[in-house]
């Protein structure tokens, strides 16, 4: 089996980001000149995976409107002859992307957003892609859980390891090592406190599952912050398939936070290909 489709939850209120999410969906938020959910959007195409599906929700039009054609401004660009920003534009949504919108109703939770899904998934692996946690990596960090997924046939969770004091931000997991990167996990429970966290392995914003989890998590009663929780549903398809834990290889910017954000700006400005030298030798007049 292959992964064709990837989910993107986009339905949250971004309070974390006030004043800045008040009337604008935080997952277009722009690090550098691109929004965070276009990095996301690129991060599954380079995976291989070609039907987009946004679980969105209320005051997010903005969302739909980056991935559809922008018929003034393309026509406006076209009769000026910026040909270099026309190709910019229309890249955005290359020929052989689908995007497909659901509305998610309520704000109930990461795992009622993917089980709103599920009428478009059915039964095939799939993606989970949060855009607020920004990966670099190469390869990218979900084509790197792709390529484990060709030969495991199971769901693959991303991990890195978190500070003690920040277990109560992610789902924690554990597992017994099968090779140098993935585990075969055995426990996953979200935002415990330190003294019960299975391990110091907190859950990134990137998975892949398998169709088992939709009955798993409409199974669930609501969990931590009264929501429906997509780790308790991966902790009851754990009783009956196996799930890895993945150490990825790379960087992830937890932009949900705006410390994790700035940083973001600041490292992904640096790397630029046209902003980069200039901006590093900006930084370097600073008097810090
Ligand atoms: C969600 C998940 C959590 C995971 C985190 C990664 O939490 O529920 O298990 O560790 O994303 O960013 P949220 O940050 O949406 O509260």
């Amino acid at each position: 089996m292959k992964i064709n489709k990837a989910i993107f939850p986009v339905a949250g209120l971004g309070t974390r980001f006030l004043p800045a999410t008040k009337a604008q969906p935080k997952e277009m938020l722009p690090v550098v000149d691109k929004p965070l959910i276009q990095y996301a959007v690129e991060e599954a195409y380079a995976a291989g995976i070609r039907q987009m599906i946004f679980v969105n929700g209320r005051n997010k039009r903005a969302i739909p409107d980056h991935f559809d054609t922008a018929y003034e401004l393309e026509a406006e660009l076209e009769a000026a002859g910026k040909k270099e920003l026309l190709a910019l534009v229309h890249s955005i949504k290359p020929d052989d992307m689908e995007c497909i919108y659901i509305r998610q109703p309520k704000a109930l939770g990461l795992g009622h957003a993917v089980l709103c899904a599920q009428c478009v998934v059915v039964n095939e692996p799939f993606a989970v892609l949060l855009a607020d946690d920004l990966m670099v990596g190469t390869p990218p960090i979900l084509k790197q859980m792709v390529e484990r997924f060709a030969d495991w046939q199971a769901s693959i969770i991303a991990v890195q390891e978190v500070p003690d004091d920040q277990t109560r931000r992610y789902g924690m997991v554990a597992g017994t090592p099968v090779n140098d990167r993935m585990m075969d996990m055995t426990h996953i429970v979200e935002k415990p406190a330190p003294e019960d966290a299975p391990s110091r392995l907190g859950v990134a914003g990137r998975y892949i599952l398998t169709p088992g989890i939709f009955k798993e998590i409409a199974a669930q009663p609501r969990g931590v912050g009264g929501e429906i929780q997509l780790t308790d549903g991966i902790a009851a398809l754990m009783r009956r398939e196996k799930v890895f834990a993945f150490r990825y290889e790379g960087r992830r910017y937890d932009c949900g936070s705006k410390e994790g954000f700035l940083e973001a700006n600041v490292e992904l400005a640096l790397m630029h290909p046209q902003l980069g030298p200039g901006f590093r030798s900006y930084l370097k007049t600073l008097e810090l």
